[in-house]
């Protein structure tokens, strides 16, 4: 027996089953997983320029004819209101707000025929949300990750059933079907669940991050302010532990304190050309902190973006890929002992964005010509990307790649073929492969296939290579 609630018939989805759209983790892929599963995948695009959000929408549209949505903050108006029309002409069925409230385009959204959610925390917001016409409520308990009230969910979800006589979806600590049923009972439409989607395979998110997700109890996370002036629930670290909330500054503000203050810590794995330009800007002394401050990264990844060009030193490319893996020469502390044999492993699943170059190619370029360039011989450098998940298509041999990317020639086979010269080892999942009806014949000449990614990492670690975070 299925599930079917007044939400499955206004997203025209299977499932009353929502991915939270959030920033920074919910993009293209995921988000079309959820969809294509029968559930309604939101992409998570706060802070982030129209264009890009533009990319991301024709990249779920690549990937999966089903309906999904897009979410914003109402907080950050400015992009807000220069993105509606890339909302609308993207194709989104659904438009979520984040932070407030989206009065200046809720009737431009609803004439375009996008159904508009509104988060809220609390009843108050809840009916006011109603009240200027929007057609769904999620209602956040403060179980929740990322920006949250202090209302919890059992107290919170039936209240706002009862005040408004719109659909209200429940969100806050959700991770499974118990949840859902739960979430029924309170006289819910759906569920909205944000964290439990982070750890999977095709999150927004690096190894470091989902593995904290996973690996973290109950008690392992707090609100404060200190990220973004808002309260935010984040895994505890050392900026939020015993962070006085009436000290934080408004909003933006606070945000960009953050980010010079390097609170949000490594963004590791999540953005690779934020993280490699940025991580070298991190001024001397300056504290770097574990996963917990990622909640907030895709505000963070914003700001950093805005940030960079005022202060990054230029970059060379070279002296063994001319085109790609462009680095910024360090004067380095770390002594690299002559004759080190520098052997690792790049774990690789995001996919390229559409039309460009998959990131980890760049990574590993970027490693190879820095190190080469600061005297390592190339011959003592030996990488391996073990490749799963949807990255797996940026190997295709241009035919497979053009039937399943609407013609479009392949922007990674350049690079592939130009790292395979230099000895790079490009090892495929045969697992994730066959999931995705994917043959070695299909792959790019060189490309080798493994049992599965589990036995390339096996193997390439008793040949002495180590699993390198980035
Ligand atoms: C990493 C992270 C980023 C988030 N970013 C946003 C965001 O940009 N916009 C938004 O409306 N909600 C955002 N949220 C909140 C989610 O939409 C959702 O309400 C929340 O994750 C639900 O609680 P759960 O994590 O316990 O499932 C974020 C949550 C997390 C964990």
């Amino acid at each position: 027996m299925t599930i079917h609630t007044k939400i499955c018939d206004l997203l025209g989805v299977e499932h009353p089953v929502l991915l939270a759209g959030m920033g920074g983790v919910s993009y293209a892929e995921v988000c079309a997983a959820v969809s294509a599963a029968g559930g309604f995948g939101s992409l998570g695009m706060a802070g982030l320029s129209p264009r890009f959000i533009a990319d991301q929408m024709a990249r779920v549209k690549d990937l999966t004819d089903k309906p999904f949505g897009v979410d914003l903050l109402t907080a950050q108006p400015e992009t807000l209101t220069a993105s509606v029309e890339v909302i609308i002409k993207g194709g989104a069925k659904a438009f979520i707000a984040g932070l407030g409230v989206p009065v200046a385009i809720i009737s431009e959204l609803k004439q375009a025929g996008v159904v508009v959610m509104c988060m809220a925390g609390n009843v108050r917001h809840a009916v006011k949300a109603a009240e200027a016409g929007c057609d769904v409520i999620i209602a956040q308990g403060t179980e929740g990750g990322g920006h949250t009230g202090s209302v919890a969910s059992v107290a919170l979800w039936p209240q706002c059933v009862d005040a408004v006589d719109i659909p209200v979806i429940a969100a806050g600590g959700l991770f499974d079907g118990r949840g859902l049923a739960a979430a029924l009972a309170f006289g819910c439409a759906g569920v909205w669940m944000g964290t439990r989607f982070i750890a999977s395979l095709e999150a927004h998110a690096g190894q470091p991050y989902k593995d904290a997700i996973v690996g973290m109890s109950e008690s392992d996370t707090v609100i404060s302010k200190v990220f973004t002036g808002k309260t935010l629930r984040a895994i505890v670290n050392d900026s939020n532990r015993d962070f006085d909330n009436s000290t934080a500054k408004p909003f933006v503000m606070q945000v960009a304190e953050s980010v010079q203050l390097n609170r949000l810590g490594p963004i590791a794995g999540v953005v690779d050309d934020v993280t490699h330009e940025w991580r070298p800007l991190c001024r001397a002394g300056a504290r770097c902190h574990g996963p917990g401050g990622l909640t907030m990264r895709g505000l963070a990844i914003a700001a950093l973006l805005l940030a960079m060009p005022a202060l990054a030193a230029p970059k060379q490319l070279g002296p063994v890929f001319a085109d790609f893996g462009a680095f910024v020469p360090i004067a380095s502390d770390l002594v690299i002992p002559k004759g080190l044999k520098l052997r690792h492993i790049y774990d690789v699943t995001a996919a390229a964005k559409r039309g460009e170059r998959n990131d980890a190619l760049e990574t590993a370029a970027r490693f190879i010509n820095s190190h080469v360039a600061a005297g390592v011989p190339e011959a003592d450098i030996a990488l391996a990307l073990v490749v799963h998940g949807p990255a797996i298509q940026d190997l295709l041999r241009p035919a497979p790649f053009a039937a399943r990317k609407a013609g479009a020639a392949n922007a990674s086979a350049d690079a592939v073929a130009a790292l395979l010269k230099h000895n790079v080892r490009i090892i495929v999942c045969g697992q994730s492969a066959d999931a995705q009806g994917i043959a070695k014949a299909d792959l790019l000449p060189g490309v080798e296939m493994a049992i599965s990614a589990s036995s390339a990492h096996a193997v390439l670690q008793a040949e002495g290579y180590t699993l390198n975070p980035f």
